[in-house]
């Protein structure tokens, strides 16, 4: 069984430690994404990245916003509310199905992969929704230790995220270290020539 995020700590998704070690900006800055896609923020807790993230969709594209815990859902929902965007649309999973509600142009995955309880079925089902130049990014904390985070034992090496990515329909293209805690894997729907 996969350790969940405790809605209880949510305050520690939007701390002044967390806004240092991992910019959201800085973060959105690296990812293939353009003005008017349709963007997953999936496992999106209190809305860290959603925000920004539709901030650089624009109006004409749209984030959809999806989490298990209806507690995160609402702080998302009350974070876009008073920043005045739009272009958010918020789905509750069972933490099972994927339950999208439309094709997406890309998913973003930030310290979420590690909470899923089947990684290979879930990425397949991504992949399953994806429009053709569809994108996946993952952010995953470094595994190695350091003072913040979960257990050494729950982190990802990118030799399991590359066999994670590479055995559920999607083929990793570049992966990098988001210093000091963080890496940045990002990848594509894999298609038969
Ligand atoms: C560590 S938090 C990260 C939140 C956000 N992505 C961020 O970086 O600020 C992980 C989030 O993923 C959600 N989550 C975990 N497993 C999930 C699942 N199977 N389906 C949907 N959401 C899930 C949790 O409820 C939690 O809000």
């Amino acid at each position: 069984m996969t350790h969940r995020f405790d809605p209880k700590q949510m305050a520690k998704l939007d701390s002044p430690v967390r806004r240092q070690i991992l910019p959201p900006e800085l973060v959105i800055s690296k990812l293939p994404l353009l003005p008017g896609q349709v963007i997953v923020d999936f496992g999106c807790g209190s809305g860290y990245f959603t925000e920004p993230l539709a901030r650089q969709v624009g109006l004409n594209g749209k984030v959809l916003a999806v989490d298990v815990a209806p507690e995160m859902l609402a702080a998302t929902r009350e974070r876009c509310d008073q920043a005045g965007l739009l272009n958010v649309e918020y789905v509750q999973t069972d933490g099972v199905n994927l339950l999208l509600p439309q094709p997406a142009d890309g998913v973003f995955l930030a310290n979420v992969l590690h909470e899923i309880e089947k990684p290979v079925e879930f990425l397949q089902q991504l992949a399953a929704v994806m429009t053709t130049a569809g994108w996946l990014a993952i952010v995953e904390w470094l595994p190695q230790p350091m003072e913040w985070g979960p257990p050494l034992s729950e982190r990802l090496t990118i030799q399991a995220i590359y066999e994670l990515v590479e055995g559920s329909g999607w083929e990793l293209l570049c992966w990098e270290k988001l210093p000091p805690a963080h890496g940045l894997a990002i990848a594509r729907r894999k298609y038969d020539d």
